[in-house]
C-alpha cells in the first residue's frame, strides 16, 4: 500500500489578553455593531510581550502531547506565517530552539492565509516520498504588533488576531487503516498581490524603511476588502469541489467543513452557495478574529478537542488569502 499521511496530534494556543470590539472603539472610529455585522468577530486575542515562537511553542507542545510524542521524534518543522519573528532567520528556527532540538531541519513557508494548507501539502509530499516519517506543521501569527489602530487603519485592524495551531503528521503504512490526508490542491494568482499586502519594510525598497514610509502607513496591511471578498467566495467553493472530486468524494460525504476564518459572512455565503448545513461547519472567528496561517490548525485542534473528529469522519480544510492564494485539503480522520 502507498504511504498515507496521518494527522496524529493537534494543538492550539492563544495569548491570554482578550480584546473586545469596544476596546478597539476607544482607539478608532468603529463600533461593536459594525464589526460584528460585517465580520462576525466579537473578540480577538493579542500578545502581551509574547513572540510568535512563544505561541508556536505552546501550540506545538499541545500537539506533541496529543500525539504522545516528544519534540525530538519530529524529523522536520514546517511553519507557515506572514508575521515572522524577525526578518531572518525564520520563526521555525526560534521554535526549534524553544523545543530544545539540535539539528532538526526548519522551513518557514509564506502563503499568507493559505499558508497552513501549503505547509500541510508540502509535509504530505515529504512523507509520501519517504524522506521523513514524522513532521511538525505549525501555523502561527502575531498580527497585533503590525496593525494600525487609528481611523486610517480601521478597515483592516479590526479583523485580525494572534494565535498558533500545530499538527503532528506521521506516515501511515497500515493497510487496514484508511485514515489520512486524501487530497490537497494549491493555487495562486500573483496578479492580485497588491490587493492585500504590507509593502514595507521590504528589499524592493531602498532604503527598506524611512520615516516617510512609516508616516505614509506603508508598514501596515492594506486591503481592497470588497475585491478580496468577491474572490474568496468564488475560489473557496471552486477549490473545495475540485479537491473532493480528486478524492472521489461528494459534498454529502463530508462530515465537517473547516474554512479559513477571515470573515464569518464569507463562510456563511460559501456554505449557502454549496447547500452545506450550518451544523457541518465550525467557526471560531467570533472569539479569535482572523489568525491567517494559524486559523485552520486552531480550528482543527478545537474540533478535535470537542470530539467532532471520530475515526472515519471526512473533514475538509479550505482557505483563501493574500497572494492571492487559495487551497483545500480532504482528510479521513
Ligand atoms: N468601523 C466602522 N466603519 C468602517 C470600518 C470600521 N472598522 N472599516 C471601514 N468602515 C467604513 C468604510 O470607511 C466605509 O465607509 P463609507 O461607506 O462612508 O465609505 C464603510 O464602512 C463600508 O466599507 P467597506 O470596506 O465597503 O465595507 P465592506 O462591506 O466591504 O466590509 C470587510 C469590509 C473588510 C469586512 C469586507 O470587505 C471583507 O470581509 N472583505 C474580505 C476580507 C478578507 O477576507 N480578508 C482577508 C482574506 S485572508
Amino acid at each position: 500500500m502507498a504511504v498515507r499521511t496521518k494527522i496524529i496530534g493537534t494543538g492550539m494556543y492563544v495569548p491570554d489578553r482578550v480584546v473586545t470590539n469596544d476596546d478597539l472603539a476607544k482607539l478608532m472610529d468603529t463600533s461593536d455593531e459594525w464589526i460584528q455585522q460585517r465580520s462576525g468577530i466579537s473578540t480577538r486575542r493579542f500578545v502581551d510581550g509574547e513572540t510568535p515562537a512563544d505561541l508556536a511553542f505552546e501550540a506545538s507542545k499541545r500537539a506533541l502531547a496529543s500525539a504522545e510524542l516528544d519534540a525530538d521524534d519530529m524529523e522536520l518543522i514546517l511553519l507557515a506565517t506572514l508575521s515572522p519573528e524577525h526578518d531572518f532567520p525564520g520563526t521555525s528556527f526560534f521554535l526549534q530552539r524553544r523545543l530544545g532540538l539540535e539539528d532538526t531541519p526548519c522551513v518557514d513557508l509564506r502563503a499568507q492565509c493559505s499558508g497552513f494548507l501549503y505547509a500541510l501539502s508540502t509535509a504530505d509530499a515529504f512523507i509520501r516520498s519517504g524522506q521523513y516519517r514524522r513532521v511538525l506543521v505549525v501555523g502561527c501569527e502575531v498580527h497585533s504588533t503590525g496593525l494600525e489602530f487609528t481611523d486610517r487603519g480601521r478597515a483592516v485592524s479590526v479583523l485580525f488576531g494572534d494565535g498558533a495551531g500545530a499538527l503532528v503528521l506521521e506516515a501511515n503504512e497500515d493497510e487496514k487503516d484508511s485514515s489520512g490526508i486524501l487530497q490537497t490542491r494549491l493555487h495562486a494568482q500573483g496578479e492580485h498581490a497588491e490587493k492585500l499586502w504590507t509593502e514595507a519594510p521590504g528589499s524592493a525598497l531602498s532604503p527598506r524603511l524611512t520615516q516617510a514610509i512609516i508616516d505614509e502607513g506603508r508598514i501596515f496591511p492594506r486591503m481592497e476588502g470588497r475585491f478580496v471578498f468577491k474572490h474568496a467566495v468564488t475560489r473557496m467553493p471552486e477549490v473545495l469541489l475540485a479537491t473532493l472530486n480528486a478524492a472521489s468524494l461528494k459534498l454529502d460525504d463530508v462530515d465537517l467543513f473547516l474554512f479559513h476564518q477571515a470573515n464569518l459572512r464569507i463562510n456563511e455565503y460559501v456554505a449557502q452557495q454549496l447547500g452545506i448545513p450550518a451544523e457541518k461547519c465550525l467557526n471560531n472567528i467570533q472569539k479569535y478574529g482572523n489568525c491567517s496561517a494559524a486559523s485552520l490548525p486552531m480550528l482543527l485542534a478545537e474540533a478535535n478537542e470537542t470530539g467532532l473528529l471520530e475515526a472515519g469522519k471526512i473533514v475538509t480544510l479550505t482557505a483563501f488569502g493574500s497572494g492571492f492564494s487559495w487551497a483545500s485539503a480532504v482528510v479521513r480522520w
